[in-house]
């Protein structure tokens, strides 16, 4: 009943948000664009030089009707994710927003990844995320018309090869997103998922291992565009938005035609199955005879 009770659009003025991420691209993006309508945002991610940076360029802008503060700190690190809620809790009063923005990949073939690479990536992009969300639940549910945002990737929808770390990391989220949300609806704190293509950001840049392949490029979309379309969901109190056609494209033709699409990502990846096999499979080579 006291669902029907809420405002259609959320009201972002005066809410108090958590960004994670916020030292480039899309998290910066995020806390910038929340701030300048009248959130009042904890930013976070390692660098503490390029938070600096964002608090002093908010500054020298002239602030907005919100206000943007910086914590740096490493979000894998449990003892930092508590300091990080504790910090919400008395700079800005309580957390309504929890975006989780931060995230890293790696690229290659499985066999020649390390445990520890796959370790990592799914400790950034699944476990830190989930746990922060996890820590942060009581303070959401005392918030005002609290939400909780999921970054995660098309590659997390239908994955690439040699993306197998990354993916399975995303897919996880993407998982965890969709239980959440209908898990916490009583408790009327909305789950969002942002599912995204390609951005221009310094991701591929700051990989965990390998480098970008040329055959997955794609057209990518200015990380300030996304951020836009993502704090247009939360106000719509959208379940998922997937910036941009060529993301869309993606999400619709690996869910329709899965099979046509693998063949078309192997093509690309220059990866080829022979058509028919030639090569007997170990039971039916024969054994040797014995006369
Ligand atoms: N770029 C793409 O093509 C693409 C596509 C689909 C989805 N995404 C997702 O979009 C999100 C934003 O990525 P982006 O494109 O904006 O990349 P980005 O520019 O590399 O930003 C990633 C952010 O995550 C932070 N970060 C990484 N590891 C961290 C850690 N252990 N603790 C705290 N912060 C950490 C980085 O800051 P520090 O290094 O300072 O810690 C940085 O601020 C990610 O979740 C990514 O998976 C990106």
């Amino acid at each position: 009943m006291r669902r029907f009770l809420r405002w259609p659009h959320r009201r972002l003025p005066g809410m108090r948000a958590v960004v994670t991420g916020a030292s480039s691209g899309l998290g910066r993006a995020l806390a910038w664009q929340l701030a300048q309508r009248g959130v009042h945002v904890l930013a976070t991610a390692r660098r503490a030089d390029r938070l600096a940076n964002l608090e002093d360029e908010w500054q020298a802008a002239g602030g907005g009707r919100g206000s943007l503060q910086c914590l740096p700190g490493d979000q894998t690190d449990a003892a930092f994710r508590s300091t990080l809620l504790e910090a919400a809790t008395d700079r800005l009063g309580g957390l309504d927003l929890l975006v989780l923005a931060a995230g890293s990949g790696a690229v290659g073939p499985f066999e020649a990844s390390s445990p520890e690479t796959l370790r990592r990536v799914m400790e950034i992009d699944f476990f830190a995320p989930a746990e922060l969300a996890r820590l942060c639940l009581p303070a959401l549910r005392d918030g005002r018309d609290p939400a909780i945002v999921f970054v995660g990737s098309i590659i997390g929808r239908h994955p690439l090869p040699m993306h197998l770390d990354y993916a399975a990391a995303k897919s996880a989220l993407t998982a965890m997103a969709g239980s959440l949300r209908m898990e916490l609806a009583a408790d009327e704190i909305d789950v969002m998922l942002a599912t995204l293509g390609p951005l221009a950001s310094e991701f591929w840049e700051s990989l965990i291992d390998g480098n970008r392949a040329a055959w997955s490029r794609g057209r990518a979309m200015p990380a300030t565009r996304a951020a836009r379309r993502i704090v247009r969901g939360v106000i719509r109190r959208r379940v998922e938005v997937i910036p941009g056609l060529q993301a869309k494209g993606y999400v619709l033709a690996s869910r329709l035609f899965p099979r046509l699409f693998d063949r078309c990502v192997m093509r690309r990846a220059g990866l080829r199955r022979p058509f028919v096999r030639f090569r007997a499979s170990p039971r039916h080579r024969g054994t040797p005879s014995s006369k």
